[in-house]
């Protein structure tokens, strides 16, 4: 068997404390405002993805989750191949230029591809995957074709595919810089601060169950940029002091200022989607139970311990320093218990062994104050929590060794 050209790639969700809402160009995905985003560890939350070139195969082909889907069918996945390939193509042109003799400059950007892609994490767990999905790909691609680009000029290949994915071509602290140019080569990411930055942040995700399928980010935020006369204000005034306030909170690991700004920022996001018309509401009200106990939990503790935010659905993402995680993972899981049919270990994992084993989630309370709050609140229905992800903040995208390929001998799904 002749040389395998193929490489394998993790890389990880992100959740925004300043969020990207609204688009000035739908096709090139150039967002109204710059954004800021915390990426978490691939150790819980990541996807997998193994691309092969080679001139045996006749057409590209995508395997997601195990299900062959049509590569063709999305225009942004088109987009952002057709953009790696080009950049491919452009660097086998220079080798030429360099001397290097055209038969040893290996034509991948001619040859077709397979894609396989899984998620470390259940579908049904309700997390949107396009962020890790897309950085992956382009972490892929940008690896098979050597491409000489830095992770910046890379996200610009991931926002093609979905907006939000630029910012999970990096670990630790990244903002997404909106940019000006019409062409969109200034609107990429920059890491802000690395993940050995704030080793102490964590993150606790709460699934909460929905039936109702969302307005999807993409249709929801230009029916925002028509109608809100709220959005406007956000874009020119709000955004830009919070970004750099948030730097500066970042910067100095100031977690109370941090909290703060992630909680108004999100409350300003779906502000601004009840300001959309027709409006648009994402929360419910498992959503909005868990930001009041956020807010108890804080004035329990006297200070802004812990903070929450909100995607376009109802799960809660609550950021904490691993000092106060204890005592909120205990509050919550007492707060929202588990459902019979769902099991300890796939309510509550504990990957951080916060108790001696995941049955005594939601029957500990350590901290005296948190345990007169919980008996003060009491419990929510069983099972409006559907599960409980707790992390911490991750690196970017790992390029993975030749055995951890998705794909067999022949370039087909193991
Ligand atoms: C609410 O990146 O999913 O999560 O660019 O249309 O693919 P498209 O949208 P997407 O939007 C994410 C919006 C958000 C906020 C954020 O992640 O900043």
């Amino acid at each position: 068997m002749g040389k395998v050209y193929e490489a394998t790639v993790t890389a990880p969700v992100n959740i925004a404390v300043i969020k990207y809402w609204g688009k000035r160009d739908s096709a090139l995905i150039l967002p109204t405002n710059s954004s800021l985003s915390v990426t978490l560890s691939q150790d819980h939350l990541s996807t997998r993805t193994t691309i092969r070139a080679s001139p045996d195969f006749t057409i590209d082909r995508l395997w997601l989750n195990g299900v062959e889907e049509d590569i063709n069918a999305s225009k942004r996945l088109v987009n952002s191949i057709t953009t790696a390939r080009k950049l491919r193509e452009a660097l086998e042109e220079k080798q030429k230029q360099d001397g290097i003799p055209a038969e040893s400059v290996v034509p991948l950007s001619q040859w077709k591809i397979h894609v396989c892609s899984e998620n470390n994490f259940p579908t049904a767990a309700g997390l949107a995957s396009s962020a890790s999905g897309y950085a992956a790909l382009v972490s892929a691609l940008g690896t098979l074709y050597e491409l000489p680009q830095t992770t910046s000029e890379l996200s610009r290949v991931a926002r093609v595919g979905s907006g939000s994915a630029c910012r999970s071509m990096f670990g630790g602290f990244v903002a997404w810089q909106a940019g000006i140019a019409d062409d969109g080569h200034d609107s990429l990411a920059v890491q802000v601060a690395d993940r050995q930055h704030w080793p102490e942040l964590q993150a606790l995700i709460l699934v909460a169950s929905d039936k109702k399928k969302a307005v999807s980010s993409t249709a929801g935020m230009q029916t925002t940029v028509e109608t809100s006369s709220l959005f406007a204000e956000r874009v020119r005034t709000v955004v830009p002091q919070r970004m750099e306030a948030m730097k500066e909170a970042i910067a100095k690991r100031d977690f109370e200022t941090f909290a703060e700004i992630t909680m108004r920022d999100s409350n300003q996001f779906h502000a601004v989607c009840l300001d959309t018309y027709p409006p648009i509401s994402y929360m419910n009200d498992t959503s909005r139970a868990v930001a009041g106990l956020v807010h108890a939990f804080n004035s329990a503790r006297g200070r802004t311990a812990a903070a929450y935010t909100y995607d376009a659905g109802p799960n809660a993402v609550i950021y904490a320093l691993k000092s106060d995680m204890r005592d909120l993972v205990e509050l919550f899981t007492y707060c929202f218990p588990r459902e019979d049919s769902i099991l300890p270990d796939a309510f509550y994992p504990d990957p951080f062994s916060i108790f001696d084993s995941p049955e005594q989630a939601g029957h500990r309370l350590t901290d005296p104050v948190i345990c007169k709050l919980a008996n003060t609140v009491g419990k929510y229905s069983a099972g409006s929590v559907r599960r409980i992800i707790h992390t911490e903040v991750g690196d970017g995208p790992r390029v993975l060794p030749a055995s951890q390929s998705l794909l067999n001998d022949v370039g087909m799904p193991k």
